[in-house]
């Protein structure tokens, strides 16, 4: 079985997607620091794959924890998941996000260079697009500045990986742009699990659902939308695993020193109002919402064009928006109860 490295592989994408990687034929191993999600997830993972999971404690800055990580499983790709993530903490501790997302790339980058692991697939996201001028967004859309820190360090490291391909240093990348995860294992066993009040919509829905949070807020009901809430690209979470997967098949065809990039979203865009209608009806239950001033920095409205990962990769999504909103439901009732 060939190993491959997950970063930030306890969090939420990362453990969707070892389980797609076993399924796939793929040993991961997980190199995790818990800053942002449970050692619980190993145990749910072992759970769902019906054997134990190798995982490591530590901190992908750590070029020691690599070493010995690779000396006891020769790994020959990493999927480069962990990072610091929420948005509005990164525009007040800039540095903090610039070091770990910015610096780990570095780090991993040079490990893979001197042991001559080839293949690693990145976390990006559609946050580079900004507010796009023309809908729906293909890898060609060009990027905007960021809004944010966190969203420069998207653009750094996709900077990063482009330079060192050019050096001829003898890797394959895959930058994969992610749209908006949601949804969670069909077990229920793993999921979203954030820390403190929830940055996303979902797990805010979820929350609200279960009687943690007393309401949503929807930031906006009068933009140029077709019910004036703001519009996103969600794709459910194993689908996105599975972008994985495909991504690191593909790279295992490729020459020495190879770049691409991919969107991962379903192509469709869903109103942050009917999310909250279509979770209502799925799972029978109301919600209770009321509309806020629009918040500053929103993008309005995103989605993706799909076609390249469609035809090169032979990836298209299976899940529906129902399944993600029924599979976050799950998810959330299981860790109440
Ligand atoms: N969830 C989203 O909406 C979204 C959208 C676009 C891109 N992304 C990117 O996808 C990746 C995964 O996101 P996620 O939603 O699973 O986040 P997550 O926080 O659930 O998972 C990240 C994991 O990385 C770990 N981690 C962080 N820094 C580490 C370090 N230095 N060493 C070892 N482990 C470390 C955390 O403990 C966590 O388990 C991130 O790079 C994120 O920026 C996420």
């Amino acid at each position: 079985m060939k190993k491959i490295l997950i970063t930030g592989g306890a969090g939420y994408i990362g453990s969707h997607t070892a389980v797609e990687l076993l399924k796939a034929g793929f040993e991961p191993i997980i190199l995790d620091d818990f800053s942002n999600s449970q050692s619980s997830v190993i145990e749910r993972l072992a759970e769902i794959i019906g054997k134990d999971v190798v995982c490591y404690e530590g901190d992908c800055n750590d070029k020691g924890t690599l070493e010995k990580i690779y000396s006891e499983h020769k790994f020959v790709g990493v999927i480069h998941f962990a990072a610091f993530k929420a948005v509005g903490e990164s525009t007040v501790e800039p540095l903090k996000y610039y070091r770990n997302n910015v610096g780990s790339l570095i780090v991993l980058l040079d490990f893979m260079k001197e042991k001559g692991v080839k293949n690693i697939v990145f976390s990006s996201s559609c946050t580079v697009y900004g507010q796009p001028d023309k809908l729906p967004v293909t890898e060609s859309t060009p990027r905007k500045d960021a809004e944010s820190p966190y969203g420069n360090t998207k653009k750094i490291c996709e900077d990063i990986l482009v330079d060192f391909v050019k050096s001829k240093a003898g890797i394959k990348v895959i930058s994969l742009r992610y749209f908006n995860p949601v949804g969670a294992h069909p077990s229920g066993k793993i999921g979203e699990l954030p820390n403190g009040t929830p940055n996303n919509l979902v797990p805010y829905v979820t929350q609200t659902a279960a009687g943690i949070r007393e309401k949503i807020t929807v930031f906006g009901d009068d933009y140029d939308t077709v019910d004036g809430s703001c519009v996103r690209d969600f794709i459910h979470v194993m689908d996105l695993a599975d972008a994985h997967v495909k991504a690191l098949g593909y790279l295992n065809e490729q020459n020495d020193d190879f770049y691409d990039v991919f969107n991962v979203g379903t192509g469709n865009g869903n109103t942050v109002l009917e999310i909250i209608k279509t979770f209502e009806k799925v799972n029978r239950i109301k919600l209770n919402y009321s509309i806020g001033p629009r918040r500053v920095g929103d993008v309005v409205k995103i989605w993706a064009d799909t076609t390249k990962i469609n035809s090169v990769l032979g990836w298209y999504p299976q899940y529906t928006l129902e399944d993600s909103l029924r599979d976050s439901w799950n998810w959330q009732k299981n860790l109440v109860n």
